[in-house]
């Protein structure tokens, strides 16, 4: 792109301007934009195409000590997303090359230096993924329900798996692969058409709808999981966390992935009250962070690309449009809105 291409360009950037008790509002948000310079030697211009909208992001808008510091107030609100490169001083992007990143919830982005490796900055490979499919199962998501399986669920064919969040973007991911390890996979998700795809197109053995009443997922457990449950992948935490631990087997594996039920609490978060299950079982809960397994994305990429090509795994985006829309979208996450991972579309490809 010219100089003069490059600098008729405006970024439009949403900021966090508040940090939110409970549910993000519109006030937790302001939107600026700014001028698109022409790259210094070494750096790139990169042009955002779609963004991950995830359930982390809420945690990153609060104050405190965490895997990752806080999004302060007033910076670009922190989102990986997948994009195009627009300009490039760097001899190893050039022009129209794909690339994957920390972009933040904007449209342009200029990388150089130590940036490029902080903010993940890799090319990706149209030929081996579509552009959402590196933002789900072979993006992040894909990732933390790849290592969170492999390394701490430890599935062995015949075992039972139970995924919360079983149609979301780690769900789909964790119970593909614990069914193509052998295991027998019962999914938990909010209603009957999330249930009806994770069993019908993801090979789900069972999935049971924790909003159909009160005693479902106990009810559901008992009847889908005749001899226990060997591993519990939650996504969730609160009530399924507990009702889930008062069925695990001896030596069962529990991976605590996330716990969305509790995200937007405003009170003191709920934790398991079942937890003496893990003593009596000689069980194990563990939790997981994605990104220390970076090292080994590419070996995950490239057995999950393989088995999207040959059709032993799908992968569902649910794709909304508009930067502008990015305080909308992100609320999606927290009532069950998504069908699939979560994807703000904010340029054609
Ligand atoms: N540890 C890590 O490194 C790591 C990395 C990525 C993600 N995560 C965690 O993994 C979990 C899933 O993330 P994702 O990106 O795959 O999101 P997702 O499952 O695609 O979307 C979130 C889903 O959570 C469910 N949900 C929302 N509120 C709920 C509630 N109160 N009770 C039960 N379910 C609720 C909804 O599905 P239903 O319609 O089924 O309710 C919603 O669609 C999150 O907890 C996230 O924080 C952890």
């Amino acid at each position: 792109m010219t100089q003069a291409a490059l600098s008729s360009l405006i970024n439009h950037q949403i900021r966090l301007a508040a940090r939110p008790a409970g549910l993000p509002t519109d006030a937790n948000w302001s939107h600026t934009s700014d001028a698109v310079a022409e790259p210094a030697d070494g750096a790139v211009v990169l042009q955002t195409l779609a963004l991950s909208l995830d359930p982390a992001m809420r945690g990153w808008m609060n104050e405190g000590k965490s895997y990752i510091p806080p999004v302060a107030i007033g910076e670009v609100m922190r989102a990986g997303g997948v994009g195009r490169v627009i300009a490039s001083k760097n001899d190893k992007y050039a022009v129209g090359d794909y690339v994957s990143a920390s972009f933040g919830v904007q449209e342009y982005l200029s990388l150089e230096g130590a940036d490029m490796r902080r903010n993940g900055l890799v090319k990706i490979d149209l030929r081996v993924g579509t552009l959402t499919q590196w933002l789900n199962v072979l993006g992040m998501p894909g990732m933390t329900g790849y290592f969170g399986l492999m390394d701490v669920g430890q599935p062995q064919a015949g075992e039972t798996l139970v995924v919360s969040g079983a149609a979301g973007a780690v769900g789909q991911t964790v119970g593909q692969m614990a069914k193509i390890r052998g295991c027998r996979v019962v999914g938990i998700a909010g209603g009957q058409a999330k249930c009806d795809w994770v069993v019908k197109e993801l090979g789900f053995d069972a999935c049971i709808d924790y909003k159909s009443g009160p005693s479902a997922v106990r009810e559901g457990l008992k009847a889908h999981c005749p001899q226990g449950v060997d591993i519990y992948f939650d996504n969730v935490g609160g009530d399924i966390l507990d009702t889930v631990l008062a069925r695990i087997n001896r030596k069962a594996r529990i991976v605590i992935c996330g716990a969305i039920s509790q995200y937007n609490a405003t009170t003191a978060i709920a934790g398991p009250k079942n937890y003496l299950s893990l003593l009596v079982n000689r069980a194990r809960m563990e939790g997981i962070v994605v990104f220390d397994y970076a090292d080994r994305y590419h070996l995950a990429v490239a057995e999950m690309a393989g088995y999207l090509k040959d059709g032993r795994m799908k992968s569902k985006e649910d794709v909304v449009q508009g930067l502008q829309n990015f305080p909308s979208a992100l609320l999606k996450l927290f009532n069950g809105e998504n069908f699939g991972k979560l994807v703000l579309e904010v340029a054609s490809a």
